[in-house]
């Protein structure tokens, strides 16, 4: 690596641009009193939240990172013979939480890159009681339609709970996009999942949440680890739905970096149309994808190599800064 080059780490999808100063003073005002126990119930922040989806706080479950409501929700409302079913090559912890909650785990394929919800529909059997819906999908990028999703949602059993998790919602540029608040009013079944790590800048203060039903929540609320939300997660994350501009300015950056990044790199590697901060590549070869990883490492550049998801000709790069983007684009053409 070259070492006067700066380190840029580009391989797990935090916002490059930090999270926003409002959150930073919040953190100041509160770190002296680390040696207290968070509330159990963080109500401000679920008040906050309620009020933003015009839904009742009781419909609302926080938890240390969505990968902790993911845990919850598995342990919830999945029975011992039960399943979950997802799509392979999407978000691994829904396959890897399956596993260490000893339940079995269902893949799907995805179309050219893409989750198509009807793909899921061979895969349901009677003991499918969990489903998984990454939108836009991690590691690709894909988007699900509103109306693909109401279709979905129409043919399956209603006591199937569908967990659409839109980690990267706030990325989402393309109109097509679910309202899936309003899917929700049709079909109670639907869970929706969302993040305080991507463009909140909050990965490090372990925070996410969910929206449901309110009996749902109470099931998920049964099951929570005693204060198992740190002390200044709940006032970073109000702070950070404070900073309205910070999540506007990220979010048009990346769509500007997005596209640059897409374009340049469409012409020499086979890309996949993205709706989220990051841009993902498939190779013919896994030799190919090493030249690749191995031209950005060499320039002190961080992304993700897929193989560590069972994706050996991948790879998958993080949208960064327009400096970051230049640099990533100056290295592969
Ligand atoms: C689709 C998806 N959901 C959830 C998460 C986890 O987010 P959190 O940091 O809130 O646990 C990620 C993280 O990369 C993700 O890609």
């Amino acid at each position: 690596m070259n070492q006067s080059e700066t380190v840029l780490r580009l391989s797990t999808n935090e916002n490059c641009f930090g999270c926003s100063p409002l959150v930073l003073e919040a953190i100041l005002n509160k770190y002296k009193d680390v040696y207290l126990y968070p509330e159990v119930n963080p109500i401000a922040l679920k008040e906050k939240l309620a009020k933003k989806y015009s839904v009742n706080p009781d419909n609302i479950v926080v938890g240390a990172g969505s990968v902790r409501i993911i845990d919850g929700l598995i342990q919830t409302f999945v029975g011992r013979e039960q399943e979950v079913l997802t799509f392979e090559k999407s978000f691994i912890a829904y396959g890897q939480l399956s596993i260490v909650n000893n339940r079995k785990c269902s893949f799907a394929p995805l179309t050219e890159f893409r989750c198509v919800p009807e793909n899921l529909i061979p895969f349901i059997n009677f003991n499918t009681s969990l489903i998984f819906i990454a939108n836009p999908n991690n590691p690709t990028g894909t988007l699900i339609t509103h109306s693909e999703l109401e279709n979905f949602m129409e043919k399956i059993p209603s006591d199937i709970i569908v967990a659409v998790d839109e980690a990267y919602a706030e990325y989402v540029t393309d109109a097509s996009f679910p309202d899936t608040l309003a899917l929700q009013k049709k079909y109670p079944n639907i869970i929706i999942i969302h993040s305080f790590s991507k463009i909140y800048g909050l990965a490090g203060m372990r925070i996410g949440y969910a929206i449901m039903e309110e009996k749902f929540a109470v099931r998920m609320n049964k099951g929570q680890i005693p204060f198992s939300l740190n002390y200044l997660a709940a006032d970073a994350a109000i702070a950070a739905m404070d900073d309205e501009n910070f999540i506007q300015k990220s979010s048009k950056e990346n769509a500007l970096q997005r596209e640059y990044l897409f374009e340049e790199l469409s012409k020499n590697y086979t890309t996949v149309a993205t709706q989220a901060n990051f841009v993902y590549l498939q190779f013919d070869s896994e030799t190919e994808k090493h030249q690749v990883y191995g031209k950005l490492f060499a320039q002190g550049i961080l992304i993700c190599d897929m193989k560590i998801y069972g994706q050996e000709k991948s790879l998958r790069i993080t949208v960064g800064d327009a400096e970051a983007c230049k640099r990533i684009v100056a290295c592969l053409t």
